[in-house]
């Protein structure tokens, strides 16, 4: 539009996608580390996305964060097929609060649309043996199915040591973190500062290597904060991934590129 382009964020959204090698990238005005309403507008820059890729029937894989419970808050019951939605958590507990949690915005976003959705409780940090016997479980079986099928993935990206600090993480894996050199995060993995992974919490659910097979794929994350963060997950040269971010995170980005 004439105002996207006169505030100049039509040129910084071709800057980014440069920097960033993407193919499209959205940036919302503002800064959501100083004003609240610019993660509002992050969400409603998700939701419209959304709706431009639905297609048939519809599984969506959410992860969880702040920014996805924006998300959920900026999805309306304006959908063409809403009953054909369907949201899925991508990964089993990740340490995050109840109000953090990609099951509690499933349930949002399903709520919003009038969409189905199902949750996966999985115990944060599960052992080797529990781990085996929980993906046997019929209920958890047929979600870890549905998840494997999402043409649409939603992800947030976190700083790494704000990320392992918000979940408690304990002092061992605190330790590789930080040996790691880890500066993003996003699905529970740690990335480097060149986008390698250098920790990854266990848990079941949607892994790194599924994400080339997903038509779709969202990752929003803004503040100058995380433009350490986002840099380092697209280091990793997530295929296909379409980034919405704002101004704050991208004026970062681009002063460090
Ligand atoms: O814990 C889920 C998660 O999506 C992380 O992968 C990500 O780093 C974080 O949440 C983002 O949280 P927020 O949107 O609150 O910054």
């Amino acid at each position: 539009s004439m105002m996207r382009e006169i505030s100049g964020i039509n040129e910084t959204e071709e800057k980014l996608k440069k920097a960033l090698g993407l193919e499209d990238v959205v940036v919302v005005p503002g800064n959501s580390d100083e004003e609240p309403w610019v993660k509002s507008e992050l969400g409603r820059a998700c939701a419209y996305r959304i709706k431009a890729v639905l297609m048939g029937n519809n599984i969506i894989a959410v992860t969880g964060g702040s920014t996805m419970a924006a998300v959920a808050d900026a999805l309306t019951p304006d959908f063409s097929a809403p009953e054909q939605l369907l949201f899925v958590p991508a990964r089993g507990g990740i340490g995050e609060d109840v109000q953090n949690q990609a099951n509690t915005i499933c349930a949002k976003m399903a709520e919003r649309t009038g969409g189905k959705h199902r949750v996966l409780y999985v115990p944060d940090q599960v052992s080797p043996e529990v781990y085996k016997s929980v993906v046997n479980e019929p209920s958890i079986k047929e979600v870890l199915t549905l998840i494997k099928q999402a043409e649409i993935v939603l992800h947030g990206i976190g700083e790494a040591i704000t990320m392992a600090k918000r979940r408690k993480t304990g002092k061992e894996e605190m330790e590789k973190i930080i040996q790691g050199h880890a500066v993003g995060e996003a699905f529970g993995y740690y990335f480097n500062e060149q986008g390698e992974v250098v920790h990854k919490v266990q848990t079941i659910g949607l892994q790194l290597e599924d994400l080339p097979y997903i038509l779709h794929v969202f990752a929003v994350a803004g503040g100058a904060s995380k433009a350490k963060a986002i840099k380092a997950y697209m280091n990793s040269k997530p295929k296909s991934t379409v980034l919405i971010t704002d101004e704050g995170a991208a004026k970062n980005i681009l002063a460090c590129s």
